[in-house]
């Protein structure tokens, strides 16, 4: 049986996708529960995963500093970014984990650095990097649409 769609929160739809033409981009045989493929159309890189909500596809950027999330790993609905340990649940968009380097969060709110396994925080050396890291913000994920057709996953993708 195809997998469905996972559904998203309308207002993370992308910029120019709730107009965009759906393209058929992958068989659904090549997205395995678990998997995911990163899809290129000129210099959009989306993100194509097969979560425990079904076929989801948003930036192949990780929302804090642009890593490829699709050579992170997936569990279940939440992805782990291959840098800072960042966290993202892809049924909502939202942080499960902030970065190891802190920074605001989507709303604005200060979270400190910090470091795996409970050893203390780093010490940010003063000047403009910490400064950067402070001043990041992690971005909730944006979607593009997604159907799936005679075995064929098909995702809306604006023309760049
Ligand atoms: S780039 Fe993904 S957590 Fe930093």
């Amino acid at each position: 049986m195809d997998p469905r769609p996972a559904t998203f929160p309308a207002q993370l739809i992308a910029l120019g996708a709730a107009d965009a033409a759906f393209e058929s981009v992958l068989d659904v045989a090549d997205l395995p529960a678990g998997a995911m493929r990163r899809i290129s159309r000129g210099e959009l890189d989306i993100l194509l995963a097969h979560t425990a909500e079904g076929v989801v596809a948003t930036d192949d950027r990780c929302p804090h500093m642009s890593a490829p999330l699709s050579i992170g790993e997936l569990d279940g609905c939440v992805v782990a970014c291959p840098l800072h340990e960042g966290q993202f649940d892809l049924s909502t968009g939202e942080t499960v984990q902030m970065p190891t380097t802190g920074g605001l969060d989507a709303d604005g709110a200060y979270h400190p650095t910090w470091s795996p396994g409970g050893r203390d925080a780093k010490v940010d050396p003063p000047g403009k990097k910490a400064e950067a890291r402070r001043l990041t913000r992690v971005r909730r994920l944006r979607y593009y649409p997604v159907r799936i057709l005679d075995g064929r996953i098909e995702v809306a993708i604006p023309r760049t």
